[in-house]
């Protein structure tokens, strides 16, 4: 995050205000909530099987063959994508990720059990895109 895209830092895509408006709500929440640092394939196993435990992965954005925005954004982008989906497809818990949208993204979803979703959203050049919420609970039950 220091260094950003093109080096513009924390003023690349992450909206400076938006961030402490964040950081500000977490401080609130104070001791309810904890950050681990590691990989996530590890902390997804040790929660997979229980049922009370709800999943919100956003991961960085290097599925398919178009732009990867995620490679350039995030030092760490190297993912198994085919790992992670097989993983969650075994989840107990409710489990929902955003992605671009891709039909890479899509055709994984689909092979693994998962409802898919295209949601509007604003880009940091204003332009109109969607991403895709991905879910294995669906919206219309
Ligand atoms: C799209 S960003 C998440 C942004 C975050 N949801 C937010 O609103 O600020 C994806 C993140 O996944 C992290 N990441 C990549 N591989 C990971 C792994 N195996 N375990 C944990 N985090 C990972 C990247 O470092 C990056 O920060």
């Amino acid at each position: 995050m220091k260094v950003g895209e093109n080096g513009n830092g924390v003023a690349s895509r992450w909206y400076p205000e938006t961030l402490v408006k964040r950081l500000r709500s977490l401080a609130c929440l104070g001791s309810s909530v904890t950050f681990e640092e590691g990989d996530a394939f590890q902390l997804i196993r040790r929660y997979v099987n229980q049922t009370d435990v709800a999943f919100f992965i956003d991961p960085p954005y290097t599925a398919g063959n178009g732009k990867r925005a995620g490679r350039r954004l995030y030092k760490h982008n190297e993912l198994d994508h085919q790992a992670l989906f097989a993983l969650l497809s075994g989840a107990s818990g409710l489990v929902l990720m955003t992605y671009d949208d891709c039909p890479e993204v899509i055709e994984m979803a689909a092979d693994h059990g998962f409802a898919v979703e295209r949601v509007p959203m604003k880009s940091t050049h204003h332009e109109k895109k969607f991403e895709l919420l991905i879910s294995n609970f669906g919206w219309n039950a």
